[in-house]
């Protein structure tokens, strides 16, 4: 079984066919920061027209990498939503006229699902799982107990975690794509040289709150300027350490909710973009021991967005029968914890 699937809902155009056998036969990734780099952020026409350029060549570059022809396919998957709306409706359509012309099942899938099963791709991680869930658009923990099956216990009441890395980043001036930088910076700096509060510490349950910790660094910009490049560091380490706390505070919480509703769960995972950060998977993988859980997260490279996660959602959509009709809309919103419900519009 080979599904190819193509990703295009935020910044980056990707196409990646990938196998029930876990094999990844070809992956390509073109992201659009040289088009972006000079606002400080996604533009969403932009990224739009960038992705139109893009999508059918990125398509037959995967072909071309895996050797493989349309005939050889089982099933076309793509990003359908959340996401922004004009580079979603790019990949639907240029996924909605390959399965037309080449007669293949279609299959729409919700960005975050791909972020949601892509470990499963490169770790034996079975169901039921607790899953952080954190990216630039999203910040939640959810069980996940099947495919289109997810329970969520808590998600940011503000800012998603990868928006308070950009921000932060694009408030030092240290550069686009902020997460990334801002962990390159905190590597030079010292964590303990300003102290910024863990917002949510301590409360019930396990929502996150990132948007007081973003005034918190702008105030002490401010208070401190003008920065030496060293000042930035420490603000960058000072800051990821916030961010790492407020995580591992709402993981607490969330494993003892997740326990108590699922006492089969054995495996913790993190993904999305901000699971690529060193220091986010070292405190998971604490937490994970010191709760006897195992930890897994997929590869630092499929953790940022890629067509990898939506061939593999898709191809375990397919393979359970999930295949979704030419007529379906992209969606620039969609939760994840309503895929089981049928699809109102
Ligand atoms: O999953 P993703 O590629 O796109 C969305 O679905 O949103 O996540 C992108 C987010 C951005 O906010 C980016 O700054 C953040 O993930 N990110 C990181 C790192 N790499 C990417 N944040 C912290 N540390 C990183 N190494
Ligand atoms: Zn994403």
């Amino acid at each position: 079984m080979l599904v190819l699937g193509i990703e295009s809902s935020c910044d980056e155009t990707a196409c990646a066919i990938v196998s029930d056998k876990r094999e990844i036969l070809a992956s390509v990734v073109w992201s659009q920061y040289d088009e972006h780099r000079r606002f400080g952020g996604v533009v969403p026409e932009i990224a739009a027209r960038a992705h139109l350029e893009k999508c059918d060549l990125l398509v037959a570059e995967a072909l071309s990498q895996s050797g493989k022809t349309f005939a050889d396919l089982s099933a076309i998957a793509v990003a359908g939503g959340p996401g922004l709306i004009g580079g979603v409706l790019v990949g639907v359509m240029t996924a909605k006229a390959i399965a037309l012309a080449h007669n293949l099942p279609f299959v729409a899938v919700n960005h975050l699902e791909g972020h949601a099963l892509t470990v499963r791709l490169s770790h034996p991680v079975a169901f039921p799982y607790l899953l952080l869930l954190t990216s630039g658009g999203h910040c939640q923990i959810l069980i996940v107990k099947g495919v289109g099956q997810y329970e969520k216990l808590g998600a940011t009441i503000d800012d998603s975690a990868g928006e308070a890395f950009d921000k932060v980043a694009k408030m030092l001036d240290i550069g686009y794509p902020g997460g990334p930088n801002l962990e390159k910076r905190a590597g030079q700096g010292n964590p303990n040289q300003f102290t910024f509060p863990v917002p949510m510490k301590g409360r019930p349950g396990c929502d996150f709150s990132f948007s007081g910790l973003k005034t918190s660094v702008r105030t002490c910009i401010e208070k401190n300027a003008p920065l030496s490049e060293q000042d930035k560091s420490d603000i960058c380490a000072s800051f990821q350490t916030a961010v790492v706390k407020q995580m591992a505070d709402r993981l607490q919480h969330a494993i003892a909710i997740a326990r108590d509703k699922c006492p089969d769960i054995k495996d913790l995972v993190v993904a999305g973009g901000v699971a690529a950060n060193q220091s986010v998977r070292a405190m998971i993988q604490h937490i994970a021991d010191t709760h006897n859980l195992t930890f897994s997260a997929p590869p630092i490279g499929l953790c940022t967005d890629n067509g990898v996660m939506i061939a593999w959602a898709g191809l375990e959509r397919f393979r359970q029968g999930l295949t979704d009709t030419l007529d379906f809309r992209a969606r620039p919103r969609w939760p994840l914890d309503t895929l089981a419900k049928p699809l109102t519009d």
